[in-house]
C-alpha cells in the first residue's frame, strides 16, 4: 500500500517537474468570436501543447474566453480581448491564428471576399508585425491565395519578414480529400490521406490522388467527380447553410490539427509533414512565389519544402489550370499592400 502511494507521489512529482520544464506556448486567435473562431478556440483549449490562449475579436471575445476557460484542461490562462486591446492580445505570443473576416454566401467565390477581408487581414498583420514580429502566423481568412501574400508583404514592409513563419491554412482541403476518397472507396479516412497542392480555391486546389494507394486506380467519371468534390466541397456547406456562412466546424477541426502539427514541430518533434500554402521556390520561375505542397515543420516553422513528386497526366492538367489563377490571386494580394 505504502509502496503504491509512494510510487504515485513520485510519478506526480515527476509530472510536475516535466510540466514545469515543458515549453510555454502562448497562442492568439484573432476573430475568436466567429463561426470558426469559437470552435477553434475550444479545440485549442484541449491541446496540451497550448499553455496560454489569447482570444481577440472586435465582438464577443471576452464571452468566448470566459466560456472556454472553464474547460478542465491544463492550459493555465485563457483571456478575452475586446476591439481596443489588440496589442495586448498579441504580447509574447508564439503562434497567431487568424480566422477574422467575412465568410461566403451562396453564389460567391472566395475572391469575392477580397474587398472586405484584405484590409482586415492587412491591419491585423501590421499589429502582429509590430507587437510580436517573431510569431508564427496561420492565415485562415479567405481568399487564402491572396491573404497570405498580403501578410507576407506587410511583414516585409515592416522589415520583419521570415517566410518560414507565415502559413496559409489549406488543411480543410486535405481533410475533405481524405473523407471523400474514403467514402468513394469504402475505407476509413485514416487510411485514405491525400496530398493536396496548389492553392485554396476552386481550380487552384489540386489533389494528388495518383500518390494514394486508394486513389491511384480511380478513373473516368468517378475520378472526375471526386476531384470536383474536393475542389468545390466548400460550396456544399455554403449552400446548405443558406446564407448563414461557410464551413466553420470542419474548418475549426482542420485548423486545430494544423496548429497542433506546428506546435509539435516547434517543440522539436521530427518528421511532422503536412501541406500548407507558403512562400515556395517550386514555381517561382513562373512568377508564382507562394504554393502549397507538403512542408516539414520544425523548430523554426518551415524546415523543408517537399517537391510535388511524380504526378499523373490528369494531375498535370489540373496543375496547368491551377497556376494562372494562383498567379492572379497572389498578384492581387501583393498589389493591395503596395
Ligand atoms: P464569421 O463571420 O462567423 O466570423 C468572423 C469573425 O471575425 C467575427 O467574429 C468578426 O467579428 C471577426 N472580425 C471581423 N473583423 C475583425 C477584425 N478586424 N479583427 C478581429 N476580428 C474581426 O466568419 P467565419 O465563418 O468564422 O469565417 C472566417 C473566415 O474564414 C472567412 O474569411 C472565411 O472565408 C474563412 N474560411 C477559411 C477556410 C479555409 O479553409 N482557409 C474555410 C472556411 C472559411
Amino acid at each position: 500500500m505504502f509502496a503504491r502511494s509512494a510510487t504515485r507521489a513520485l510519478a506526480s512529482q515527476s509530472r510536475q517537474f516535466s510540466s514545469s520544464a515543458a515549453r510555454q506556448t502562448k497562442v492568439a486567435v484573432l476573430g475568436a468570436g466567429g463561426g470558426i473562431g469559437q470552435p477553434l478556440s475550444l479545440l485549442l483549449k484541449t491541446n496540451p501543447l497550448v499553455t496560454s490562449l489569447n482570444l481577440y475579436d472586435i465582438r464577443g471575445a471576452p464571452g468566448v474566453a470566459a466560456d472556454v476557460s472553464h474547460i478542465d484542461t491544463a492550459s493555465e490562462v485563457v483571456t478575452g480581448y475586446p476591439a481596443d486591446k489588440l496589442d495586448q492580445a498579441l504580447e509574447g505570443v508564439e503562434v497567431v491564428v487568424i480566422p477574422a473576416g467575412v465568410p461566403r454566401k451562396p453564389g460567391m467565390t472566395r475572391d469575392d471576399l477580397f474587398n472586405t477581408n484584405a484590409s482586415i487581414v492587412r491591419d491585423l498583420a501590421a499589429a502582429v508585425a509590430r507587437v510580436s514580429p517573431q510569431a508564427h502566423v496561420l492565415v485562415i481568412s479567405n481568399p487564402v491565395n491572396s491573404t497570405v501574400p498580403i501578410v507576407s508583404a506587410v511583414f516585409e514592409k515592416a522589415g520583419v519578414y521570415d517566410p518560414a513563419r507565415i502559413f496559409g491554412i489549406t488543411s480543410l482541403d486535405v481533410v475533405r480529400a481524405a473523407r471523400f476518397l474514403g467514402q468513394v472507396t469504402g475505407n476509413d479516412p485514416a487510411n485514405t490521406r491525400v496530398t493536396v497542392i496548389g492553392g485554396h480555391s476552386g481550380a487552384t486546389i489540386v489533389p494528388l490522388l495518383s500518390q494514394s494507394p486508394y486513389g491511384k486506380s480511380l478513373t473516368g467519371e468517378v475520378y472526375a467527380a471526386l476531384v470536383h468534390r474536393i475542389q468545390f466541397g466548400g460550396d456544399e456547406v455554403v449552400k446548405a447553410k443558406e446564407g448563414a456562412g461557410s464551413a466553420t466546424l470542419s474548418m475549426a477541426y482542420a485548423g486545430a490539427h494544423f496548429t497542433d502539427k506546428l506546435l509539435r514541430g516547434l517543440a522539436g518533434e521530427k518528421g511532422v509533414v503536412t501541406p500548407t500554402f507558403v512562400r515556395s521556390p517550386l514555381y517561382a520561375d513562373q512568377g508564382i512565389d507562394f504554393f502549397s505542397t507538403n512542408v516539414e515543420l520544425g523548430r523554426n516553422g518551415v524546415e523543408k519544402i517537399h517537391p510535388i513528386g511524380p504526378i499523373s497526366a490528369e494531375e498535370e492538367k489540373l496543375l496547368a489550370a491551377c497556376l494562372p489563377d494562383l498567379k492572379k490571386n497572389i498578384e492581387k494580394g501583393k498589389n493591395f499592400v503596395q
